[in-house]
């Protein structure tokens, strides 16, 4: 993908691309600064600590088993990573699963769906055919940015704590140009766990 600015609806600006092993230390940080909500809400189960042999493992398997995008701004000691998504390629390798953090003090000013507009062409762009993502039912803000972005949301049969969203791949998703082409993905695995 390519590399781009983007300024957010509060006029801040973000520098948007894809995510890198390199990343690891700035992740670890993103993930500190998280509240214990927001974990909650990410990873579906209270988090403490990071799990950094996973997320190096994650990204070590990038890109030939997902894709992931990361916003960043200047920071002190460099750049912060504001938020990042992640599409992790399922057992079906025409499948992929997303996760998505935005850090608090960039949430409600469109970076979510800018991330996940990024990812979702990205995805369709290696020719995935769907991304699903499980999201807690309480968590309004993402079900609202995933039935913005036309996912289908369902209940899990299993879960009524859970709901399944759901998006076909390859048209445009609102406000996008399109996909980008590209090749195929491999490498199964699942979102969620993932820091
Ligand atoms: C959920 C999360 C990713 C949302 O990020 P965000 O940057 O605040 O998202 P956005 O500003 O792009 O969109 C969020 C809101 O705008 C809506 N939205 C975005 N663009 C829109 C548009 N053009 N038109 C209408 N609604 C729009 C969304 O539906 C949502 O509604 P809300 O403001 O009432 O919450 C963020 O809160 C987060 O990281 N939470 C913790 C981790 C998490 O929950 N991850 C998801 C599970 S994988």
């Amino acid at each position: 993908m390519n590399e781009f600015d983007a300024t957010l609806r509060d006029g801040r600006v973000v520098h948007v691309r894809p995510i890198a092993p390199a990343d690891e230390a700035e992740l670890l940080q993103a993930f500190e600064r998280m509240s214990d909500h927001a974990r909650y809400m990410r990873f579906m189960h209270v988090v403490r600590e990071p799990d950094l042999e996973r997320l190096r493992s994650l990204l070590a398997s990038f890109p030939e088993a997902g894709v992931g995008v990361v916003a960043t701004v200047p920071a002190d000691d460099g750049i912060d990573i504001v938020g990042s998504a992640i599409a992790v390629v399922a057992a079906d390798p025409t499948r992929c699963e997303f996760a998505i953090t935005v850090a608090s003090r960039f949430a409600g000013a469109g970076l979510g769906s800018l991330l996940m507009r990024t990812l979702i062409d990205e995805a369709a762009g290696r020719g995935l055919k769907e991304m699903e993502g499980f999201v807690l039912t309480e968590n309004e803000s993402m079900l609202r940015l995933a039935k913005y972005l036309g996912f289908r949301i369902e209940s899990d049969p299993d879960d009524g704590t859970v709901r399944t969203c759901r998006l076909a791949l390859g048209a445009p998703a609102p406000g996008s140009g399109g996909p980008p082409a590209g090749g195929a993905a491999a490498g199964p695995t699942t979102a969620r766990g993932s820091a």
